[in-house]
């Protein structure tokens, strides 16, 4: 049995594998620029976040229809559940859709009807949180929103948002007026920084977007204050580690400075961001930092742990206790 956990920092587009993209392009008539899924995984070989974002962006075209969505989450939830993952809290990007001429309805209705049966077909509690793409307008942001308010909880499932796509040009404050009106509206907040930005991009999100997890949050190991700071906030860091390698943002796993984020006391997690992409779901993550870094069954727990801890679960704080016990009594092998 694996490590109970809950998954934090998951684009479900980037749950879009090989094998489901192509019998969805099928499905949909559309024309992929690759022979098979074979030369499309060879071109997984990322420079940066850049050129991921690239081709997620473009493999996207095969999403259309709203069972294309349903389809996609319930490949991911069973794939996570098989992993451990008993809670998840996920991300999609209704810009992308929505400039393909794919409607907010169809994208929320999809993924809602897997998510509706999680719990019974899967085990896996769930919530929905969508992301501004950051290389887009702040008034786009704002449209986003707005096309967005039929499906905010509690009435849908939109429970926050987030910030994602190109970090380097696009700070935070550039989206103060949205994630203002997100508040007003009862939404959690949530944003990428520090993944290839600079660390004053983290402190732009607490201070100016009032972010409550910092997605990534790498190079706050940067700035000793910074550290401080989050520490003494408690503010959770949704890691990735495999995203880190694949994106260059780390040279070796054997480097990643998860193991001195837990020393100097940082409320970390370790989830998978785009795992079709990357090289593995949330359990992956959990084994290749135990082999790569040699973290102890305990680091492992506290690891499991805190993602409970950060998950929103204010709503059903038993839940929460209960996931927690499940952690509490793991016997590692
Ligand atoms: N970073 C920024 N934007 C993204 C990512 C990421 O890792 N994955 C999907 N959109
Ligand atoms: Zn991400």
């Amino acid at each position: 049995m694996p490590l109970p956990k809950a998954e934090l920092h998951l684009h479900i587009e980037g749950t879009l594998e090989p094998e489901l993209a192509f019998a969805l392009a099928a499905r949909n008539g559309v024309t992929l620029p690759y022979a098979d899924t074979e030369e499309l995984r060879k071109a997984y070989e990322f420079a940066d976040l850049q050129s991921f974002l690239n081709l997620y962006y473009g493999l996207m075209a095969v999403l259309r229809t709203e069972d294309d969505f349903a389809d996609l989450a319930d490949a991911y939830l069973a794939r996570a559940a098989a992993q451990g993952v008993r809670h998840a809290e996920i991300f999609f990007d209704p810009q992308a859709h929505l400039a393909r001429g794919v409607g907010m309805g169809t994208v929320v209705a999809g993924l809602g009807r897997a998510l509706d049966r999680s719990e019974a077909v899967h085990g896996v509690s769930t919530q929905l949180i969508m992301c501004f793409l950051r290389d887009e307008s702040a008034g786009s942001a704002m449209e986003t929103l707005e096309a967005a308010k039929p499906y905010l909880a509690p009435r849908g499932p939109i429970i926050g948002v987030g910030l994602d796509s190109a970090e380097v040009g696009h700070p935070p404050a550039k989206f103060a007026e949205v994630y203002g009106a997100a508040a007003a509206l009862g939404l959690r907040r949530v944003a990428h920084a520090g993944e290839e930005g600079p660390p004053a991009y983290i402190t732009e999100a607490l201070d100016v977007l009032g972010a409550e997890r910092i997605d990534h949050g790498l190079r706050c190991m940067e700035d000793p204050e910074l550290v401080d700071r989050l520490v003494r906030d408690r503010v959770p860091l949704t890691l990735c580690p495999l995203s880190n390698v694949r994106l260059r943002a780390v040279d070796v796993l054997a480097e990643h400075p998860l193991p001195k984020m837990l020393d100097a006391g940082l409320l970390c997690t370790v989830n998978s961001d785009d795992p079709a992409y990357f090289g593995g779901y949330a359990g992956d993550n959990f084994r290749a930092v135990r082999e790569a870094l040699g973290l102890s069954p305990e680091r492992l727990r506290e690891l499991a742990r805190n993602s409970f801890v950060a998950s929103f679960l204010e709503h059903d704080e038993e839940r929460r206790a209960r996931y927690i016990a499940e952690v509490e009594a793991y016997e590692f092998r």
